[in-house]
């Protein structure tokens, strides 16, 4: 494959040597950035987030992941002086005691304004559109980048929909029967389908691609299988840069496959799995000096914070008892658990919701590894209908171990059938989702049953993806032979 990326490009200007380190980044860049640190999940070691003469860094030394640290500011308000700026420290093991009530109630503030004014349609000013995004939103918390840099369409402020037995109003009675069934009295759905490319990945992606536009990458890739590859096609086209994604030949949904060719990202189909993929895209990153885009990359999950942080400003920032969610790459579950660590250390709520990471049977590894008390990471040959979760090595298994640890949380595995039964339910309601999305209505509903969640506790439900992305697993298929003739008499005797 001729890939003619020169990878992290300042100036743009053509050069011979493919890995160009860090040593021309505009100086507002290296400024904002001057306070955010990459820690290692493994050893704890520390890294400058922009390390100048080197190539950006998506490893530790020791291998391991690595996780965003930053320094959060509330910014200046008009009638505050410099020295008035509200400054504080809060990594993802900060101290309790430096988030007073105050300082929560500041923040509260900053984002219930920037949600309510401007609307979400302004564009009139860039300002506004970041406002506007339900990301860029929360920038203090989830990337320090000059304004000038992000790549936005906008994304976020997806629906949140009431759908448990008590909270589902009349006019939502259709939505009661997703209550019904996973036998919650007040249960909400978060509908990450309906971000711009259709699943959750567009919030991290944003900051990704923002990431890749202030290093001045000029390619990006992943590999992916399939919502991510449409999400880096989509954005890295919007950036001007090119895409370079890699799919499992073969286990990609038509919908998603079709995003990446349409928006003109160069797609490599692997003959093997989606671990495969991962494994090569992150060699082939690390030789050519492409800018990785994967969750391995630790701005990805700073922006898929942001579902956490919209929910909790959907639920007036009263925290639900549990967040429960597809998990497969495992960098939503480090991202929402980050999310909810960082808003309680900051005062932004009073107590840290429980997650649930849910998986699918025939690829649990992530589940194999809690069953056993996190005692060994396990690896599985991952095979299930839900392709966008068929992962046997996730990547982000030790933020996501971490996150589970820490939130009391647990994870539970479902069967094809399980994910199957639930879509439906979710379809029949009128919402719709993409299959590896409703292992969370299957998951929760496993939960009940078997007494972990309670019928009376609040339960916030992730969908990750559209129901479009994949028009044909769990879906009944037009039958071959059942139109009928354009008269009345036909029509009759069809509805009758
Ligand atoms: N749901 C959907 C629809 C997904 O596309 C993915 C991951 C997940 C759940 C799991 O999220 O990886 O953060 O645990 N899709 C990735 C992709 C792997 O390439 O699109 P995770």
């Amino acid at each position: 494959m001729a890939i003619n990326s020169t990878g992290l490009q300042p100036d743009r200007e053509a050069d011979d040597n493919q890995h160009r380190s860090l040593t021309t980044l505009a100086p507002d860049a290296v400024e904002a950035l001057s306070s955010t640190s990459l820690r290692c999940v493994e050893c704890s070691a520390l890294y400058p987030a922009l390390e100048m003469g080197q190539p950006p860094r998506y490893r530790c030394d020791c291998g391991g992941v690595l996780d965003v640290e930053t320094e959060f500011k509330l910014p200046q308000q008009p009638t505050h002086s410099d020295s008035d700026v509200d400054s504080m420290l809060y990594g993802f093991d900060a101290e309790l005691d430096g988030g007073t009530p105050s300082a929560g109630s500041s923040w509260r503030q900053l984002f219930d304004e920037r949600a309510a004014n401007p609307p979400i349609w302004s564009i009139s000013s860039d300002k506004m559109l970041l406002d506007g995004s339900g990301v860029w939103r929360y920038r203090e918390l989830i990337l320090p980048a000059p304004e000038r840099f992000v790549v936005t369409r906008p994304e976020g402020n997806t629906s949140l929909y009431p759908v448990g037995i008590e909270n589902c109003s009349v006019g939502r009675i259709g939505h009661r029967q997703i209550g019904a069934y996973a036998g919650l009295e007040r249960f909400f759905l978060k509908h990450e389908g309906e971000n711009p490319t259709g699943s959750f990945k567009d919030r991290g992606m944003t900051v990704g691609v923002t990431m890749a536009n202030l290093l001045g990458a000029r390619a990006v890739a992943c590999a992916s299988t399939g919502n991510t590859s449409a999400s880096l096609a989509s954005y890295a086209a919007q950036a001007g840069l090119e895409g370079i994604v890699f799919l499992p030949a073969g286990n990609v949904s038509g919908g998603k496959l079709a995003q990446s060719l349409a928006y003109g990202a160069r797609t490599v189909q692997i003959e093997g799995d989606f671990d495969d993929a991962m494994r090569l895209v992150e060699q082939v990153c690390n030789e050519l000096g492409i800018y990785l885009l994967n969750s391995l990359n630790p701005f990805r999950v700073e922006g898929q914070k942001a579902i956490g942080l919209e929910i909790l400003q959907q639920l007036d920032w009263q925290a639900p008892d549990w967040l429960v969610l597809p998990a497969g790459n495992l960098g939503n579950t480090s991202a929402i658990g980050k999310a909810f660590r960082q808003a309680y250390n900051l005062s932004l709520i009073s107590h840290v919701p429980r997650i649930a990471s849910i998986q699918a049977a025939g690829a649990n590894p992530f589940y194999k590894s809690f069953a056993q008390g996190f005692a060994r990471r396990e690896t599985v040959q991952a095979d299930t209908v839900a392709t966008a979760i068929r992962i046997g090595n996730p990547v982000s298994y030790a933020r996501a171990r971490r996150v589970i640890e820490e939130c009391d949380g647990l994870v539970e595995q479902v069967t094809d059938e399980e994910i199957l039964a639930a879509k439906a339910v979710i379809d029949r309601a009128g919402i719709g989702c993409e299959p590896a999305s409703a292992a969370t209505l299957a998951g929760v509903r496993k939960l009940v049953a078997r007494g972990v969640i309670k019928r009376d506790e609040q339960v916030v439900g992730i969908l990750t993806g559209n129901l479009l992305k994949d028009s044909k697993t769990g879906i009944p298929q037009h039958v071959s032979g059942s139109s009928v003739k354009a008269t009345i008499e036909a029509v009759r005797s069809v509805l009758s």
